[in-house]
């Protein structure tokens, strides 16, 4: 079989390897919205331009349609030697309306095609990545508000290494997903330029208006230079590894979402909607979602690898590698949408256990700072010194296998003679917690004022 559009210089069709490596379309068709907008963005350009006729860009405009329903309706029949969505639905567009189909491709190459569709397709993708993220923040606020003054041990090296609460513990999350919110929108911004018109590589010699088109496909403007408008992919870069960063936050919530759902921590519990048993094991519930979601951020630095390593070193313009740019990206789409959707439930989902959070606060000498603190503010010594007091202390305790609180005033005098009652105001996980108030302190006062800003900052919630 012959290619219709590549023209008569090929005798032979191509053979099936050929035809096989060099077709896009099993993954492109996922363009052919975005595609055929521009298409009608195009034609109603080259209309308006005078560069083809009123009756047959309203020809091509109603096929066009035609397709668009068939492809909304799943009714589109796309053909692996027709190679890319681009080529289908023209091949299309031509058994619809006959010859005139070939007016649309005036002024235009696949390059600029390609490239319109697919950012057209990533802004897309980072607004339902942003939706999605503003929907966790805002679950995880409601559950911080619950938990404003549950106590929990905060974590350094994965010991017990201050008290915390859970609430301050969750809005970390918060500002976490709300930088990965910044990343996606400034790509936004940067991406939001249109390719359309830049042709092969050089422009066109047609009078064209590209304004026109990018302002109806709502880019902000055309891209001011033709050859960078069909080689760039750093806008799929960008999308790639703010996609891995998130994948990272993910992972790291998920990870906490495994050890706080353990057994020997029992800090939170999951209901049967986001647990799963073992064969064998009738007592298991394991949190598998969690470790899925922690786990998928593989594939994700895989599709920006991937892609880094594509496009390093392709000289301008258009290269074929480029077609394996989408892979990558709708992979790494597909694979947040699912992660993001089981993280949403999972934070819906899970119950803490406050009585277990505060257990584990109140062992492993974690108040310790707040008596080297207050050795340094009654006793007005130098922190260093205070620090090396308390760590004698500690050790005392962990001789008499106790907690500083639970230590004899004496006991203390031992180390340090100046010591006085007043030091178990500040042994106890509560008065240690709502001490914290310095700004962005887990101080349960401050946590509350942090929940009112997040809702402001990344809900827009509240007096502006
Ligand atoms: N399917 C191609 C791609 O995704 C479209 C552009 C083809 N351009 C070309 N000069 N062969 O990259």
């Amino acid at each position: 079989m012959t290619s219709k559009i590549w023209g008569g210089r090929f005798s032979a069709g191509p053979s099936a390897i050929m035809e096989e490596i060099n077709a896009s379309v099993g993954f492109d068709q996922r363009l052919a919205k975005q595609d055929l907008r521009g298409s009608r963005a195009h034609c109603a350009m080259l209309v308006k331009a005078g560069l083809i006729s009123k009756e047959d860009g309203e020809a091509i405009q109603g096929g066009l349609a035609r397709i668009e329903k068939d492809v909304a309706d799943g009714n589109f029949v796309f053909k692996l030697a027709l190679e890319d969505v681009h080529m289908n639905i023209e091949a299309r567009l031509t058994d619809l309306i006959g010859a005139q189909a070939g007016r649309l491709h005036m002024a235009r190459s696949r390059n600029d095609q390609v490239a319109t569709d697919f950012r057209l397709w990533v802004r897309a993708a980072v607004d339902n990545i942003e939706e999605q993220l503003l929907k966790i923040q805002s679950a995880l606020i409601d559950k911080a508000e619950a938990h404003v003054d549950t106590v929990m041990p905060g974590f350094t090296h994965l010991q017990a290494a201050q008290v915390v609460t859970f609430g301050h513990h969750l809005l970390a999350y918060v500002e976490m997903f709300g930088r990965d919110r910044g990343r996606f929108s400034d790509a936004r911004r940067r991406l939001n330029e249109c390719p359309l018109g830049a042709g092969a590589l050089a422009g066109t010699s047609f009078p064209i208006d590209r304004q026109q088109t990018a302002k109806k496909l709502d880019f902000d403007r055309p891209m001011a230079n033709s050859m960078d408008a069909v080689s760039d992919r750093d806008f799929a870069l960008e999308f790639l590894s703010a996609s891995s960063v998130l994948a990272t936050h993910l992972s790291r919530f998920a990870e906490e979402l495994v050890i706080w759902s353990s057994a020997q921590f029992g800090f939170i519990h999951f209901t049967d909607a986001f647990s799963t048993g073992s064969s064998m094991m009738p007592q298991k519930r394991n949190p598998d979602a969690a470790e899925l979601v922690r786990a998928k951020s593989g594939r994700v630095f895989g599709g920006l690898i991937t892609l880094l390593t594509v496009m390093k070193a392709l000289p301008l313009t258009y290269s074929k590698d480029m077609q394996e740019d989408k892979e990558a990206v709708f992979s790494t789409f597909d694979t947040l949408e699912l992660c993001l959707a089981a993280t949403l439930g999972m934070v819906i989902d899970m119950k803490a256990a406050p009585e277990r959070m505060r257990a584990a606060a109140s062992v492993g000498f974690t108040t310790a700072t707040d008596l080297a603190d207050w050795l340094t503010q009654t006793l007005n010594l130098p922190f260093r010194e205070s620090h090396q007091i308390t760590g004698q202390i500690v050790k005392l305790a962990e001789s008499k296998r106790c907690e500083l609180s639970e230590l004899a005033l004496e006991d203390m005098q031992t180390v340090e003679p100046r010591i006085t009652k007043g030091v178990f105001d500040v042994l106890t996980v509560d008065a240690s917690v709502a001490s914290r108030t310095s700004f962005g302190g887990t101080a349960p006062y401050n946590v509350r004022s942090q929940i009112t800003a997040a809702r402001k900052r990344y809900l827009k919630e509240g007096p502006a």
